[in-house]
């Protein structure tokens, strides 16, 4: 029987949730109201649903963001997610399918950009898809890293207080760092303010901290306690689940509260960014083990209009060939950026590098890769123009998304 890829309606939202919550490998929660939420920050016109007959082969969806980029600019990106095919329909092209439906939608609607988070690294390069925020894990054995005093004052919040507090600071930090995705009150309160039991993994609710400067806010960090002990000795676990700041002071002072909990030594703290300044902080860095990760992939559909929305580190002009092995961002591009502006056009000139989509989109936000990339063998141009080209799209702070979708 053939494939249909369509949008659901709200009567189908139990059998998507049903087919995505199987991919992974749980059985769907039965909570009240899990039907409505969903239909709260899911924008059922945005889901790509393959149907064989009345079954569903797969499921898929796009999230509404605006991103953050290099320069304090920000960009509309449809961020794909809940992507699942059923074991019995899998290698039948439906993965290519829905991508390519949500390519169409996000083009549509004057999205630059696509965004997500991959189960396995080895999917989406394919399509076009790079990694353009890599993060790092990190484990911290707190007691012996010497993290130095708070500066500033620290404090547990209650649910009330960071209703107020958190979604305020994030928006001011939201264009200090590239990668950043916007959030609206729905996504705060689903996402964020939530907290139900099959959350937790056997840890504690969720805590909320803030720093504060002269009374007012200057950082936040939320985490659990997942309790242990070996042989009568406490060997717990500080969960860390996001935490930002306006300066280093500020997460330093967020970082000296968790990796202090008496009785919960480490600090484990996932898709940090990787230039995390807290080892150059502490007395003893080698207790700050990290482990490298795939990140948020980025993949641009417009190069032009992707180009163009972002600012540059020097002041350059250079043209770019791109590739694209399914054809949507494929040509070479003059880009003309400085600090201030970006104007990027379709160009008749020689190519002064050449790459295809999946490596242009890693470099997008500004992580430092470029030279990395040319010795990889995946940028082609003299010494000189990649090194030009890196140092223009290469930002002074390394993008990363702190959160999961
Ligand atoms: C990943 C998944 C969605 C792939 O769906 P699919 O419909 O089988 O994929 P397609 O048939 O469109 O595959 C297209 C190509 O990608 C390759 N591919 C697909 N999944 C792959 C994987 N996990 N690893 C490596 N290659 C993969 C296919 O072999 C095929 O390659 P080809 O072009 O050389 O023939 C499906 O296996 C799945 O649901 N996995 C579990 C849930 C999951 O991981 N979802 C992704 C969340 S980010």
């Amino acid at each position: 029987m053939p494939i249909e890829i369509r949008s659901i309606t709200t009567s189908e939202i139990p059998a998507f949730r049903e087919t995505l919550s199987r991919a992974f490998g749980h059985d769907p929660v039965d909570e009240d109201g899990a039907d409505e939420r969903f239909a709260g920050f899911v924008d059922l016109s945005r889901t790509y649903v393959p149907f064989e007959g009345d079954e569903m082969a797969g499921v898929s969806a796009s999230l509404t963001f605006d991103v953050s980029l290099p320069g304090g600019t920000v960009t509309p990106m449809g961020g794909l997610t809940m992507v699942a095919v059923k074991p019995t329909h899998r290698r039948r092209r439906i993965l290519t399918d829905m991508i390519r439906a949500h390519f169409d939608d996000c083009s549509g609607r004057g999205e630059v950009l696509s965004g997500l988070w991959a189960s396995e690294s080895s999917i989406y390069g394919r399509v076009g898809y790079g990694v353009a925020a890599p993060v790092h894990d990190r484990t911290i054995n707190g007691p012996a890293a010497g993290v130095p005093a708070a500066p500033d004052e620290v404090r547990l919040l209650s649910l009330d207080e960071v209703r107020t507090v958190f979604p305020k600071l994030y928006e001011a930090l939201f264009p200090t760092r590239p990668g950043q995705t916007s959030r609206n009150d729905v996504w705060w309160e689903q996402n964020h303010f939530r907290d139900p039991e099959h959350w937790r993994r056997g840890a504690s609710q969720k805590r909320h901290l803030a720093a504060f400067r002269g009374g007012a806010p200057v950082g936040y960090a939320t985490y659990r306690q997942k309790s242990k002990w070996e042989d009568s000795i406490a060997a717990g676990s500080v969960i860390v689940g996001e935490l930002l700041g306006v300066d280093g002071d500020a997460r330093l002072s967020l970082w000296s509260l968790l990796c202090s909990i008496d009785l919960f030594p480490t600090v484990q703290a996932d898709n940090q960014p990787p230039d995390l300044e807290l080892p150059w902080q502490v007395a003893n860095p080698r207790a700050i083990q990290r482990k490298e990760l795939d990140g948020m992939y980025v993949r641009l559909l417009d190069v032009p209009g992707a180009l163009e929305a972002r600012r540059y580190s020097t002041t350059d002009r250079i043209a770019i060939a791109v590739a694209d092995p399914i054809g949507i961002a494929a040509g070479t591009y003059a880009l003309d950026g400085s600090p201030e502006a970006a104007a990027c056009g379709a160009t008749t000139r020689p190519a002064d590098v050449t790459l295809d989509v999946a490596t242009l989109s890693a470099l997008y936000l500004g992580a430092d890769l470029a030279n990395t990339l040319g010795r990889a063998g995946r940028i082609e141009g003299s010494a000189d123009a990649v090194a030009r080209f890196g140092a223009m799209l290469r930002n002074p702070v390394a993008p990363n998304c702190p959160e999961i979708f």
